[in-house]
Parts: C-alpha cells; sequence; structure tokens
C-alpha cells in the first residue's frame, strides 16, 4: 500500500503567511530597487501591467494546480502535471517544478548567508570606518574571500553558511506544520515590523546637501520620462521582476498548496498572499534602499551603484549611509536582519519540492528523504561557494531563475488552460472560493497570460540564448567553470527524469485515476 501524506496547514494564517514568506525574499529588498532604479518611475507602470496580467493569474494557476495534484498525493510538478494531462510527456515537462527551484535554492542559500554575515559584522562594528562605495566594495570582496586566488573562501562567510545551511535544513526536515508553518508565523511579522521601522527611520532623514527625501520617493513615483515605455528591456525588466519576486515559475508554490485540502478557499488566499508581497516589495521595499541613497548621494550616483548589480545598494550603499546617521549601527542590524528573514522564509520553501518528490514518487520515509536533500545540495553548494568569482553564480541564475523559469510558466499556462482547459480550470480554481474572480480573468488566464508567457520565450531564445549557450564575451579562464555548472544542473535534471521514469514504472497503479474517485466531483 502506498502511504498517504499526512502533512498539511494547521491554519490560514499561518498558510498566508507562509505563501508570502515564499514570496517575499531578497528580490523585495535588493533586486526591485535594483531594478527599478535605472528606469525611474516609468518602471511601475509596466511593473503593474504585468502584475495584473500575469503575477496574479499564475498565482491563481500555481495554487490550483498544487492543489489539484495534491488531491492525488502529488506534492510536486511531474505528478500535478501529470493529472492535468495524462500523457508520457507531462510529468517529465514537470521536471522542472523540482531542478529549478532546488538549484536556485543551491546560490540563494549562500546569498541568504551574507545578510546573516553582515547582521553580524554591523552589530560589531567591524567594518565602521570604510566611509564609501569603493571601500564597501572591498570590504564585501574581502568578506566573500575573492582576493585572486584559486578558491573564492573566507572562514567567516563559510561559517555564516554553514549556520545557515542547518537552519534551513532543520526547518524544513520538520514539514509543513510542524516546521514551515511556524517559522512562517513569527518571522513574518517581524519582518514587517522590521521593515516598517526602516521606513519610518529613511523617512524621517534629513535633508543632505539639499536633497530631501520626498526626492528619493520621486525616483520612484514619479515619471519624467515617459518614452522609456517605448523600450523592450523596461518591459522585460518588469515582468522579470514579477515572476521573480512572486516565486512564480519554479513550482515552489505548487508544492505549498499540495498540502490545501479539496475545499480549502484558493482564490482569497492567493490574493492575500500576493498582495502582502506587493505591500512588502512597494510600499517598504521602495522606501528603504533607493530614497536613503538618492538623499545622501543623489539621483545619478544611486542609478551607477543599482547598475552595478543585485547587491550594490543592499550591501555597499546602505553601509556607508548607516555609518553616517545616529542610531546606524542599531538601524544597520536590522536592515541585515531583516534581510536574513526574507531570504529564510523563500529558502526554506525551495527545497521542499525535490524532498516531497522523493517522498511522494520515490516513496522514500521523511529522515531518508531530508538525509539525501541535505548531502545532495551541500555537495553541489561547494563548487559555488569555492568558484564563485568565476561568475558560476550568474551562470546558474540565468539558466535557473531566469530563462528556465519563464520556459516552465509558458509549460504551465499552455498545460493549466489550453490542454487542461480553462472552463474546468476555472471550476477547480473557485471550489470552495472565498472570492468570486472577476470573469475578465477568465479570459486573461485563457488567452493573455499564455500568449505574454510564450512570447517570453520566444525573445529569450532569440535575444539571449545564443550568446549564452556559447558563452560569449566570457572570459576563456572561467568558462570551464561554467562548464562545471551546467553539469550540475544535467546531473540534477538526469537524476530526475530518472526517478521520474522509476517511479511511474515500479507504482503504476498509483497513476489510475481508478485509485481517486473525487475526480468525478470535480468535472
Ligand atoms: N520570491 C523570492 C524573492 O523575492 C524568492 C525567490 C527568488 C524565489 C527567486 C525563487 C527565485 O526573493
Amino acid at each position: 500500500m502506498l502511504k498517504r501524506r499526512a502533512d498539511g496547514w494547521a491554519t490560514r494564517f499561518g498558510l498566508i503567511m507562509a505563501m508570502a514568506g515564499n514570496a517575499v525574499g531578497l528580490g523585495n529588498f535588493l533586486r526591485f530597487p535594483g531594478k527599478a532604479a535605472p528606469f525611474g518611475g516609468a518602471f511601475m507602470v509596466p511593473y503593474f501591467i504585468a502584475l495584473a496580467l500575469v503575477g496574479i493569474p499564475l498565482m491563481w494557476m500555481e495554487w490550483t494546480i498544487g492543489r489539484h495534484g495534491g488531491s492525488y498525493d502529488h506534492g510536486s510538478a511531474p505528478g500535478m502535471f501529470h493529472r492535468l494531462w495524462p500523457n508520457r510527456i507531462s510529468k517529465y515537462l514537470g521536471i522542472f517544478g523540482v531542478l529549478l527551484p532546488a538549484m536556485v535554492g543551491v546560490y540563494y542559500v549562500y546569498i541568504e548567508s551574507w545578510s546573516l554575515g553582515y547582521a553580524w559584522q554591523t552589530a560589531t562594528g567591524a567594518y565602521w570606518g570604510q566611509t564609501s562605495n569603493e571601500e564597501m566594495g572591498e570590504v564585501f570582496t574581502n568578506y566573500l574571500g575573492i582576493d585572486g586566488g584559486f578558491f573564492s573562501f573566507s572562514p567567516q562567510a563559510y561559517i555564516f553558511f554553514l549556520i545557515t545551511f542547518a537552519v534551513n535544513i532543520f526547518v524544513f526536515s520538520r514539514g509543513i506544520e510542524r516546521g514551515i508553518e511556524i517559522v512562517a508565523r513569527y518571522c513574518m511579522p517581524t519582518l514587517l515590523v522590521l521593515g516598517g521601522i526602516l521606513a519610518v527611520r529613511v523617512l524621517t532623514l534629513p535633508p543632505v546637501e539639499g536633497r530631501t527625501i520626498s526626492d528619493g520617493l520621486a525616483q520612484i513615483w514619479r515619471i519624467d520620462d515617459w518614452t522609456v515605455l517605448l523600450k523592450s528591456d523596461v518591459w522585460i525588466a518588469a515582468s522579470g521582476q514579477i515572476f521573480f519576486t512572486l516565486s512564480v515559475g519554479l513550482g515552489m508554490i505548487h508544492t505549498y498548496a499540495s498540502y490545501l485540502k479539496k475545499k480549502e478557499d484558493i482564490t482569497l488566499s492567493g490574493l492575500a498572499s500576493c498582495g502582502t508581497n506587493e505591500f512588502v516589495e512597494v510600499i517598504l521595499g521602495s522606501t528603504i534602499a533607493i530614497p536613503a541613497a538618492v538623499v545622501f548621494f543623489g539621483v545619478t550616483q544611486t542609478q551607477i551603484i543599482a547598475e552595478q548589480g543585485t547587491f550594490a545598494l543592499g550591501f555597499f550603499a546602505l553601509p556607508v549611509i548607516f555609518q553616517q546617521m545616529p542610531g546606524g549601527q542599531f538601524f544597520g542590524t536590522l536592515w541585515f536582519v531583516l534581510l536574513f528573514l526574507a531570504g529564510l522564509t523563500s529558502s526554506m520553501a525551495m527545497f521542499t519540492p525535490l524532498l516531497v518528490f522523493l517522498e511522494d514518487e520515490l516513496q522514500l520515509t521523511r529522515r531518508q528523504g531530508v538525509f539525501c536533500v541535505g548531502v545532495g545540495i551541500f555537495v553541489l553548494m561547494q563548487p559555488i561557494i569555492l568558484f564563485m568569482h568565476h561568475g558560476l553564480v550568474d551562470e546558474l541564475d540565468y539558466w535557473m531563475g531566469e530563462f528556465g523559469l519563464v520556459l516552465f510558466v509558458a509549460i504551465e499556462t499552455v498545460l493549466f488552460a489550453w490542454i487542461y482547459g480553462m472552463d474546468k480550470g476555472w471550476k477547480e480554481m473557485h471550489l470552495g472560493a472565498e472570492l468570486q474572480v472577476p470573469r475578465i480573468f477568465y479570459y486573461i488566464m485563457k488567452y493573455v497570460t499564455p500568449v505574454f508567457t510564450v512570447s517570453l520565450v520566444v525573445w529569450w531564445f532569440y535575444d539571449s540564448f545564443i550568446d549564452q549557450v556559447f558563452m560569449r564575451g566570457v572570459d576563456p579562464a572561467s568558462q570551464p567553470y561554467l562548464w562545471l555548472a551546467r553539469l550540475m544542473m544535467l546531473g540534477m535534471a538526469a537524476f530526475l527524469i530518472f526517478g521520474v521514469w522509476y517511479a511511474w514504472k515500479t507504482h503504476p497503479k498509483f497513476f489510475d485515476s481508478a485509485d481517486t474517485p473525487e475526480e468525478e466531483e470535480v468535472l
């Protein structure tokens, strides 16, 4: 007899906090300001359009696919896709939903550990006295141990990595109700309070050389140049940010949603978690980094900093600013603790699809599963850390967090809206619904979302795929290391393909429709 899934969400508040925590992450506080600043206020136009046309619809779709799959005891995308489209290839398409989050997690956890390391360094005043962006840039490379040597290794960064990794494994090994839900219930409200305190601190900053906080807010909220909207890059950047921040297109939402009961509300809870994420991103995320940087450095300099990369605003510019304000050490520590909590509530969701795949489809016990995931992921993380200076994070991020994500989103929207069928999908989504979604979203989900996402895949192929495959413009000395990163991704994919093949071969009964009389109810 195959085992049934016993775990689940204990409370609705816990569910919404966990889903919101899944979405609220480093992306809200680091990536969002970094993406928005170069474009000015014009960024927010495509941002909100993408939220309405793809972000929210995708969120509902993923919750629905997840709950539907979960009712057949499938907690990860291969089984869920098979249930949407009982066909020989659908389960293999679902592999992306396990591969992508796990491989994103491989580098995300390391980045998360930097926030913990910086919280410590700020609290102890370790870098106090380094008062320019350039000096803080050096503090950063020293912290990571990037010194021109063969390895990028520093004992300090490694210790914080080990702590962060252990916390992640501990939380997710305790499962949904006793691990993830409990952590989310405490961490998310704490995060909101910390974000609120920092936002108020920034809003009450005195002017510096005539630059006020309103100048800072204008950088996000005032549109000076509408012509920016005529270029495709702002649209791509904004929709990419929507996917990233909502954590859609990876398979993580699916797994959390698979623990919903058959008739537990999706529409209202999904919208609530989306809303929480947007509040944190648009209100808190936009009030902290950019306005503070504009007040202290001016608009032009802020844009230059933002363009240096995702971490420049949060890890270089803000520490410089904290050093110049009263109580800066306190607020600086809060900032990095905030980043750590945001990262943790996201990363604990990233390995869950893999663990659940091992449990549900390969019939491993929880202990065996946690052991395999823990050891496997730990091994994969080592090259990422040690050879970071060769750009392994960017390579993984391109294939998993950008290209792979867009591909997975296109597959799932087509599968849901066109193959499973929007009529069935709409009904399934509204089972037990506490909010009747306006009919217009039926058409958006049926036409706009799939067409938009499929077009994005085409655009990615056209824009960067070939250059990326052939590593154009990459230093030849780094290329072997990027191949290593690719081998890791391919190795994980091969394992999952084998896993799916094996599961479907050895437990064919589990996948019979006769096993699940509830099917009729849905139709
Ligand atoms: N959405 C989260 C964030 O904003 C986490 C996440 C990012 C998840 C990227 C997957 C990929 O950071």
